[in-house]
């Protein structure tokens, strides 16, 4: 027998309340599916007391400055070095951290030269301690999870979220069960929840499937769901927004560019530049743009043929598996904000998001595949005009490369795709770019000899691409 559930996930004297997106109903408490109790439509956190007592936008510069050089566990976390514009905790209570946050803005020249975008810039979410960007979520679901009192966390995944929350839950004491679609995520992701002590389902269905299923199982068992329907992640996830920005000395850039698959982390970062805006913190907004893989464009269709009213869910297929989605929980959230940053949302190809991969990482910094459909994307958008090349763009790289080997070493290989992508898609020019950024490994004998000749066939091919 499960234990019975705690009956609430908050109580009144906190700092924030929940808020239904669709028909605005407010609440101090949210049901364990984290859904609107008149409209069913999903919850969204605010901070009802900022109407009143704004907080001051110098003096949270100053005390997030402040905090860079503490060495408390709690100001170590680039996510609750920004608590102020989240969830309070109780009194001395102490997060589920393991030191989240705090990624490297990297300049990426290489890319710049290829895009002819000077002041091109990425966010590497890959650097947090699992790995993706769901880490700065986890930390704050955790906690949350933890203080209502609850034994078991869940998630439905493609791999990132469910080695996160494996994580946290393992810091915080807590068992996580893990539903992921069999056969279908990296097993670098799958070997993280085990590690970390999940117990991991693989289903017989895809990510839809198992996120279904996990709604279905909230309403029945004791299990605190921590997909990003849950809102706690995405008050996590915001703060990627807030250090970026204090990365650009408060300067907001013209662009920012997300994957996007369950559509939950554009959500986070742009009611965080929202919140940044209310606050004074900045004077105008970054237009934030939303990239899917072609195979799952379910919003990129949403907004194009539904003018964003109701979701065209598709039938998802990707190599990019982390947003192998095709029916996204949070897409009316990330509809509102691309209208209110007046961001685009553009789709790419498997072909662009592999070139685009090997790019970032000859670069010497890597990323999974689904963060590399930003930098196909960002092409796409020069293209068409929207991003102009003297603008500052930040693309968001979610996942470390480390995350998805299979995929990078079949790249290199000439093993990504198979024979009918290649009649559907053949382009000369795009496969010549792609062929010369292809490092396959070479076997030899173990000889001086055989080494040596290796080095001067590279060298004269390298000189033949310079000149
Ligand atoms: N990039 C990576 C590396 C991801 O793992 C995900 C989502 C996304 C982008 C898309 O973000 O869903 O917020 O739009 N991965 C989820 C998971 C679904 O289960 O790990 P999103």
């Amino acid at each position: 027998m499960l234990p019975s559930p705690p009956n609430n996930l908050t109580t009144p004297e906190f700092n924030f309340r929940f808020r239904c997106i669709a028909c605005g109903h407010g609440n101090d408490h949210a049901g364990g599916d984290f859904r609107c109790a008149q409209c069913g439509d999903l919850l969204e956190i605010i901070y009802p007391r900022w109407h009143n007592a704004k907080p001051d936008a110098e003096h949270l510069k100053s005390t997030w400055h402040t905090r860079r050089i503490s060495s408390s566990t709690i100001d170590l976390s680039g996510v609750w070095r920004f608590r102020e514009l989240l969830p309070t905790l109780n009194g001395d209570e102490q997060p589920i951290t393991l030191r989240e946050g705090n990624t490297p803005l990297y300049e990426l020249p290489q890319c710049a030269r290829i895009t002819s975008v000077p002041r091109l810039f990425a966010k590497h979410q890959g650097m947090n301690p699992t790995g993706s960007f769901k880490d700065t979520g986890m930390t704050v679901a955790a906690t949350f999870a933890r203080r209502a009192g609850f034994r078991w966390v869940a998630c439905a995944s493609t791999g990132n979220t469910s080695a996160s929350m494996a994580a946290y839950a393992a810091r915080g004491g807590m068992r996580s069960l893990v539903l992921v679609p069999e056969g279908k995520i990296s097993w670098s992701k799958l070997s993280q929840a085990l590690d970390y002590g999940a117990l991991t389902c693989q289903l017989r269905t895809d990510f839809d499937g198992c996120l279904r299923l996990l709604q279905e199982l909230v309403r029945k068992a004791p299990v605190y769901q921590l997909n990003s329907i849950n809102p706690f992640r995405l008050e996590g996830q915001k703060t990627l927004a807030f250090e970026l920005l204090e990365q650009l000395d408060w300067r907001p850039p013209e662009h920012i560019i997300v994957p996007g698959g369950n559509l939950g982390n554009s959500s986070a970062i742009g009611k965080a530049l929202l919140e940044m805006r209310e606050l004074g913190l900045i004077s105008r907004l970054p237009k934030l743009s939303v990239i899917q893989a072609e195979g799952a464009n379910a919003l990129v269709r949403t907004l194009r043929e539904a003018a964003g009213k109701s979701l065209i869910s598709v039938q998802a297929e990707t190599r990019a598996t982390a947003i192998r989605i095709g029916n996204p929980a949070s897409w009316k959230k990330a509809c509102k904000v691309l209208e209110a940053t007046d961001g685009a949302c553009e789709q790419v190809t498997e072909r662009e998001i592999a070139q685009a991969k090997a790019e970032i990482g000859a670069e010497g910094i890597g990323c999974e595949p689904a963060s590399a459909v930003t930098l196909a994307g960002l092409k796409k958008l020069l293209q068409q005009g929207f991003v102009k090349p003297q603008e500052t763009v930040v693309l968001v790289l979610t996942g470390n490369l480390l995350k998805d080997p299979d995929y990078t070493i079949d790249f290199h290989r000439g093993e990504l795709f198979e024979q009918k992508d290649t009649a559907e898609q053949k382009n000369e020019t795009a496969d010549a770019a792609m062929n010369a950024l292809r490092r396959p490994p070479v076997v030899l004998d173990a000889t001086l000899d055989a080494v040596i000749r290796t080095l001067e066939l590279a060298e004269k091919s390298e000189q033949a691409k310079e000149s």
